[in-house]
């Protein structure tokens, strides 16, 4: 099939695709919203969500969006000397469609505050970049403004994100993707999630340790979610953390109960890497390796030797259960740690039995959910 897109004469535009098609091509490119907003001659306020902005240059700092001529606003984004623009933040999706939305007086009743020269800030974006007017080029049916950046702000709010025609969240590519060989059988890990997070809270409390969820990413065993002890392990707690596989509890007790394709990558890599470092005590084996993960089976504990969290001098102590799906397989561990010299994680000792409580307890009402 051929269209011609452009009725321009001296442009013509032989096409194999309609616009429709077009617009769907364009759509995967998955971008971040933005309100722009400007002020006229009469001090009148203008603002249209766009995702065509875009960085152009850092030095000097550039970026660019279009407009469409067709737009109501065009006339005053075309004589403006300023713009500003709003990133919206995740929640924001209603401003989104109010500033996609003409109407003669967008800005009553949306908080904002006025910036350089007065154009509109909106209140509790992710970020914003007020721009002084540098470029415009006329680009098919819409003009394409090149600004000179002159402040910009952060409220580490998380954007707001559009593609193939929807609002979307970012979320990290690491987490979150079934292991090799569990396809289904992690349909039931986000009310795994709901309910190992309450679990966390109250054994926090009650055990006052430090109290990690993890989930099995891209790059092995992943914490999703920390309940900090009144003495935390260390000052900062990552989400998000890469765990070991063979030498953390947690990468230990999913380990025990996830399909050998799922682990085998990041066991060979460790084993291999363990090879080449100096060691005060055994590294551990492929024949080793076995019977921990056996014994861990049995017990549904799994402990680690004392060692430094997370390249911190602090030596700590870990104790990891395994959260089962209905068919055994692990799809979270709960794990509680602390510094050695207060937490010596005996594998029958109170928190172990505490944490095997509660884990039996999810594992038990996933099954009869
Ligand atoms: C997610 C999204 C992105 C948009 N991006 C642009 C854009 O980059 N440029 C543009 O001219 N219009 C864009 N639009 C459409 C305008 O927001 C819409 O036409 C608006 O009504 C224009 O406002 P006005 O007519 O009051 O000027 C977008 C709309 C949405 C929902």
């Amino acid at each position: 099939m051929s269209a011609n897109l452009s009725s321009n004469a001296d442009h013509p535009v032989s096409a194999t695709f309609d616009k429709r098609q077009l617009r769907n091509v364009l759509g995967s490119f998955v971008t971040g919203v933005t309100v722009v907003t400007t002020r006229d001659a009469e001090g009148k306020l203008h603002g249209l969500t766009a995702n065509s902005f875009s960085s152009v240059s850092l030095d000097p700092p550039l970026v660019l969006w279009s407009q469409a001529t067709s737009a109501g606003s065009h006339p005053a984004f075309r004589d403006a000397e300023r713009f500003t623009i709003n990133i919206l933040a995740e929640n924001q999706y209603g401003l989104a469609n109010h500033f996609a939305t003409r109407s003669p007086d967008k800005f009553s009743g949306v908080e904002h505050d006025l910036g350089v020269d007065g154009l509109p800030l909106l209140r509790d974006c992710s970020a914003w970049l007020e721009c002084k007017v540098v470029s415009r080029f006329p680009g098919g049916d819409h003009v394409i403004f090149v600004g000179s950046v002159e402040n910009i702000r952060q409220s580490g709010s998380r954007p707001l994100v559009f593609g193939g025609g929807q609002y979307l969240v970012a979320d990290p590519h690491d987490l979150g993707r079934a292991p090799l060989g569990t396809a289904g059988a992690m349909l039931s890990q986000p009310h795994a999630v709901r309910l190992a997070s309450r679990s966390m809270l109250r054994l926090s409390s009650t055990l006052d340790k430090t109290l990690a969820l993890v989930a099995w990413g891209n790059h092995g065993p992943t914490v999703i979610a920390w309940q900090a002890a009144t003495t935390p392990v260390a000052a900062d707690l990552p989400l998000g953390l890469v765990l070991p596989v063979t030498s953390s509890a947690s990468g230990l007790a999913l380990a025990a109960f996830l399909p050998p394709e799922a682990i085998e990558r990041f066991v060979t890599a460790e084993l291999r890497d363990n090879e080449h470092r100096a060691h005060d005590e055994l590294p551990v084996t492929v024949e080793s390796l076995a019977k921990i993960l056996e014994s861990v089976r049995s017990s549904h504990i799994a402990t680690r030797r004392p060692g430094p969290f997370y390249g911190d001098r602090v030596l700590a102590n870990a104790i990891s259960v395994p959260i089962l799906t209905p068919n055994g397989t692990a799809v979270l561990a709960l794990t509680a740690t602390g510094p050695a010299d207060q937490f010596d994680a005996a594998p029958d000792g109170p928190c172990a039995e505490a944490l095997k409580a509660a884990a039996n307890e999810i594992s038990a009402a996933l099954r009869a959910a």
